[in-house]
């Protein structure tokens, strides 16, 4: 497997392991590699040719006083797993060759990335979309697969896509969870035994939503709610609870079709997002 650190040199060996006949993929990851990225880089090593594991943890992403300095970082281990699965290449990049000085480049989605985490999380969405142009620009993947548990990201990356023609096909992957319901995500890493316990509380209120809206509840107040309830329980403070529209993510008031049911709620210091699918019985 190469490692490779800067965009140039990326591109370089994207420009020989791109082939018409077997496609390109990329798992774009800010390293800290568990389970749920296990299964993006497994997905798309069954179905491309080659397969680039970006790292990079990016500044861009992290709003003044966020997480950036302590994010975990896992390095020597994330090779190995990227090796063991098969990559081609892991595309490491320093800050600063991703955003030398003088930088002064930005991509915005203004309008997926103003709900949700967007109005909690100032400038995440457009370091989001920068990085993953360049990822696409250094990478020049025919594909590239991201997790729904960042379910606004995903939608929004696929914005981006379409309204640029970047020509890249962006594959959805299912979010992987621990036995007992909890999403995966690097940030759990943070929680304390006893904030591990109390973050089920999370994932047990979306799946009972689930089970509401299949019952044949379909007013959102009543569902958010009752989650809004099982947190404060948790000891939770909440960011939001809604539930939106799953291409628009504009709000939904009464469930007649599938909706996206998504949470951003803290555990202790720790902020944790999960989502799910919500579809309403057929009453037909
Ligand atoms: O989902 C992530 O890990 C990051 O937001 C991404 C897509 C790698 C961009 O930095």
């Amino acid at each position: 497997m190469k490692v490779v650190d800067t965009p140039q040199k990326m591109r370089k060996l994207a420009e020989f392991l791109r082939r018409d006949d077997a496609p390109l993929g990329l798992v774009p990851t800010m390293g800290a590699l568990h389970e749920g990225h296990k299964s993006l880089i497994a997905r798309a090593t069954s179905e491309c040719g080659a397969v680039v594991v970006s790292i990079f943890v990016n500044p861009a992403q992290f709003a003044a006083g966020e997480d950036y300095d302590t994010y975990p970082r896992t390095f020597e281990a994330d090779l190995e797993t990227c090796r063991e699965m098969g990559a081609a290449c892991a595309y490491a990049p320093k800050a600063s060759s991703m955003y030398p000085g003088g930088y002064d480049t930005w991509v915005d989605v203004p309008g997926l990335g103003a709900p949700l985490c967007g109005s909690h999380r100032a400038g995440h969405f457009r370091g989001v979309a920068t990085v993953v142009l360049k990822l696409f620009s250094a990478c020049l993947p025919h594909r590239a697969y991201f997790g729904e548990k960042d379910y606004q990201q995903l939608v929004l990356l696929r914005r981006m896509t379409h309204d640029l023609d970047l020509g890249v096909e962006i594959v959805p992957c299912p979010i992987i969870r621990e036995e007992d319901g909890i999403a995966l995500s690097s940030r759990n890493a943070y929680l304390s035994a006893e904030e591990r316990l109390r973050a089920r509380a999370i994932s047990v209120a979306l799946f009972d939503a689930k089970k509401t809206v299949a019952a044949g509840e379909r007013f959102s107040v009543a569902i958010i709610q009752s989650c809004l309830d099982k947190l404060k329980k948790a000891g939770s403070r909440v960011d939001y609870v809604e539930i939106v529209d799953p291409a628009t993510l504009e709000r939904v008031e009464t469930i007649n079709g599938a909706a996206r049911m998504a949470v951003a709620a803290y555990i202790g210091e720790t902020r944790l997002i999960d989502n799910i699918l919500l579809e309403p019985r057929d009453e037909a």
